[in-house]
Formats: C-alpha cells, structure tokens, sequence
C-alpha cells in the first residue's frame, strides 16, 4: 500500500488544523511535519508548540520529520508534541544509532533520512533498527523544490538491499513529488510518499493524492 504524507510547509499556515483535516478527508494517511532550526538548513518552521496544538485537534498519523542539529537534544519534546514517527538526519548527529534508541525508547518509530549527496551505504548498518529511511530528493530545507533524478537510484540500491536481507521496512521519499514522477519512485521501492505543493497547493487535493498514488 502507498501511503501519502502531505507536508504542511505548503499549507495555509493561518489555519492549519483545517488544513490538515482537508488533506485527511482527501485520503492522506499521515501528516508530514518539517521541523528547521536555521542551522542544519537555512530556514526556520516551527517546534513542539505547534506540533501539540495540532494534536488536540486529529488523530492522523504525525510523520515528523527533524531538520535539526543534535536532534538527540529535543526528541522527548516531540515524542511529548504527539510525534508517532521521527525522522531525524543521519548529517545532523555524531552517533546516529544513539538517536535511533532514544526513539524507540519512547515506543515511537524511528526513522533516518540522508542528503541527497549522501551515499546509500551510509544507511545499512543501521537499516535492521529503522522502522523507515527517508530518501530526500531535493535539498532540505524549502518546499516547491524540483526532485533530483540521481536520488530514485538511492531509493532502488535501498530496497534491494532491505529485500536481500529479508527486512520490511518503509521507504519515504520527500521532495518536488508530483502525480509525474511519483511512478518512478514506487517503481524504484518508495511506499511513504511526502507531498506539499502538490496536494496543498492542489484545487483538488482528493485528485492530487490519488494521482500520486494511481501513476501510470
Ligand atoms: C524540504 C521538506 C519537504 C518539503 C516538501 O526540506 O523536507 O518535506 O516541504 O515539499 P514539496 O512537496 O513542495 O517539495
Ligand atoms: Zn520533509
């Protein structure tokens, strides 16, 4: 099953709860949330305040997604904010298998997303404790971006080799995904699949999603 994530970054941010529930009522299964601290990318989102107000007001599935140096600082914060996924940057920390514990030791999924200049190999030691990768097709930091070709093979080698060993694991692509070149990233191995301008910026974001889904 492909499951949508539509990235807030594009929504109307004067009325996000309405926004997130337009995209749920469309058929998204979960929220992508982008958290930028101005350091690891240069621009700046929002923290924990936002992420729990929105809690209080649906119970879709929280894709949190850490653009943030030393993550390890303010994972308690979103696992408090109502975060049920984490992804944090294999970039950003010193000991990444360190981020991944503290994750799950929350009981929330842990997963870890690398650069589009990072290698795939930079994922395997670590693939059997990851609940998802997340492949960035674009550089972190802004929505409405234009997906980077060369990153669907990394999403491709990380499948093969989660197949070879006999791991399920999730596979999330973030960045300039559209209803055209959404195909080749299923194709290629991706099940999660981040969406802002596309299905926000969408008249219809029921169509958008279904779009992205149903490629031909
Ligand atoms: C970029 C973010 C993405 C982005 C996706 O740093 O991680 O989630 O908002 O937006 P679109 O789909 O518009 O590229
Ligand atoms: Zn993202």
């Amino acid at each position: 099953m492909i499951i949508i994530s539509p990235s807030v970054l594009a929504a109307d941010f004067s009325k996000l709860g309405d926004e997130v529930k337009k995209v749920q009522n469309a058929g998204a299964q979960y929220i992508h949330l982008d958290v930028m601290d101005g350091v690891f990318v240069p621009n700046i989102s929002f923290g924990p305040p936002v992420i729990s107000s929105l809690r209080k007001v649906t119970d879709i599935i929280f894709d949190v997604h850490l653009m943030i140096i030393e993550p390890e600082r303010y994972i308690k914060d979103y696992v408090d904010a109502g975060a049920d996924i984490i992804t944090f940057h294999y970039e950003s920390c010193k000991d990444p298998e360190a981020v991944i514990d503290l994750i799950r030791s929350y009981g929330v999924k842990a997963s870890m997303s690398i650069k589009p200049a990072t290698p795939p190999e930079a994922v395997y030691p670590l693939i059997s404790k990851l609940d998802m990768v997340l492949v960035m097709t674009v550089e972190p930091g802004f929505g409405g971006q234009k997906l980077i070709p060369e990153t669907i093979d990394k999403v491709r080698s990380i499948r093969r080799y989660a197949d070879k060993n006999g791991l399920q694991i999730d596979i999330e692509v973030d960045g300039g995904i559209t209803p055209e070149n959404s195909g080749n990233a299923i194709s290629a191995g991706a099940n999660v699949i981040v969406a802002g301008s596309a299905v926000f910026r969408s008249e219809n974001p029921a169509k958008a999603i279904s779009d992205i889904i149903n490629t031909k």
